[in-house]
């Protein structure tokens, strides 16, 4: 099979690609990365010899049917990804998650290639603290942010392409991933780089907003199975059953650098913050006998931890800009829990 794997300079992606030299050594990969601050072709250096990798922008529609052509099978993981940044500018978010899906179904239409697109649970919106109820592929769509209403917005572009035009897409919506290779903007790689730093570790307002955590080869192994086994036309939400506040995720941080676990500071919440994301995983683990293997969160947690530690080399180039994004976007320390 040649696959073609968009946005694998990027976290997920990278680790599919690994995943996929690593267990799928019959696939040709075609790594297509426009580089953007996310992008970082270190993180596809140990597979380097084993791939194509071409830079440039999934939005040129041009690039995109020449790649696309000489392909069976599309995997589409780029994307505009980090919901802060989308608070303080949209633009890209539209331009790559609209316009950049748009380019690849409109090329995998002319060609009959197979298209797997990679989704989000933050277009079902979120969920009460102590609502039991877990999203489910009949759950509306309700996205709260730029990024996740562009990638709502971007599944319904893949819908509707599959309907009108026959294009043989299958969606998968998956919850909150943690492991190696994350860009340090986002949650876990923050505070795991801040306590390397001696830094106090930041939690948005009362740190008890909840996320469902799952370890990204468990995500990725499951893509495998849709895009191997999925039925055409469906859509699949991957989740392992982690559902943590986001207290709880720090204090397990602090205690695997052997640190208290109050020493954290509470900064400024994020405009418009989910309260609650939880997946409903039946369908995929019915169907296509799918289930995670990192089922402890401190194991998985504990070797992220490890990961970051040992390749410094990897994150540091990118740590101090990423804070002074934060600093700049106006996020302070607060004098007290909110
Ligand atoms: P990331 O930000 O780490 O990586 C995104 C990659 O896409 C980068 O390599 C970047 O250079 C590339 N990219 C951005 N714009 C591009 C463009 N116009 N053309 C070509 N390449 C471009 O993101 P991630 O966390 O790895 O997320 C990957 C995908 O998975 C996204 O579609 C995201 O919505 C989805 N997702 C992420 C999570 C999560 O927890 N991180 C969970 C569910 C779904
Ligand atoms: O649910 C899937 C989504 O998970 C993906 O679609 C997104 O691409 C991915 O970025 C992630 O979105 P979140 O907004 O949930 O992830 P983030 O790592 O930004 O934040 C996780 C939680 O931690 C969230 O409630 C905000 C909070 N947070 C985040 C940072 C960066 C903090 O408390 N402190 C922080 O410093």
């Amino acid at each position: 099979m040649r696959l073609l794997v968009t946005g694998a300079a990027g976290f997920i992606g990278a680790n599919f690609v690994h995943q996929s030299v690593r267990e799928h050594p019959d696939v040709e990969v075609t790594v297509l990365d426009a580089l953007t601050y996310a992008g970082d072709r270190a993180s596809l250096a140990e597979v380097a010899d084993r791939i194509s990798f071409v830079e440039g922008d999934v939005a040129d529609a041009e690039l995109v049917g020449r790649l696309v052509a000489g392909s069976d099978a599309v995997v589409h993981f780029a994307a505009e990804s980090h919901n802060d940044n989308s608070l303080a500018d949209p633009s890209p978010f539209l331009r790559t998650n609209l316009l950049g899906t748009y380019a690849l179904l409109e090329a995998v239409r002319a060609h009959d290639v197979r298209y797997h697109h990679i989704s989000t649970d933050e277009v079902y919106g979120d969920l009460e603290l102590d609502d039991p109820a877990r999203f489910t592929e009949q759950t509306p769509y309700n996205p709260s942010s730029p990024y996740s209403s562009t990638k709502a917005g971007s599944d319904l572009l893949v819908r509707a392409w599959a309907r009108s035009f026959g294009v043989r897409a299958t969606i998968s919506n998956c919850s909150n991933n943690y492991g190696p290779y994350q860009h340090v903007e986002k949650f876990i790689p923050r505070q795991i780089t801040n306590l390397v730093d001696g830094v106090r570790p930041k939690l948005y307002g009362a740190g008890e907003n909840v996320r469902d955590w799952i370890h990204v080869e468990d995500h990725n192994a499951a893509v495998w199975e849709i895009l191997e086994r999925g039925r055409v036309g469906e859509t699949y939400l991957i989740g392992a059953d982690g559902e943590l506040s986001n207290r709880r995720v720090v204090e397990l941080v602090l205690g695997a650098f052997g640190r208290p676990a109050d020493d954290f500071d509470h900064v400024t919440d994020r405009a418009g913050h989910d309260l609650r994301y939880a997946i409903d995983s039946t369908k995929l683990r019915e169907e296509l006998g799918w289930a995670p293997r990192y089922t402890t969160f401190e194991d998985g947690l504990a070797a992220t931890v490890d990961w970051y530690r040992a390749h410094e080399g990897w994150w540091r180039p990118r740590k101090a800009a990423t804070e002074a994004r934060y600093t700049a976007s106006g996020q302070e320390v607060l004098s007290a829990r909110p």
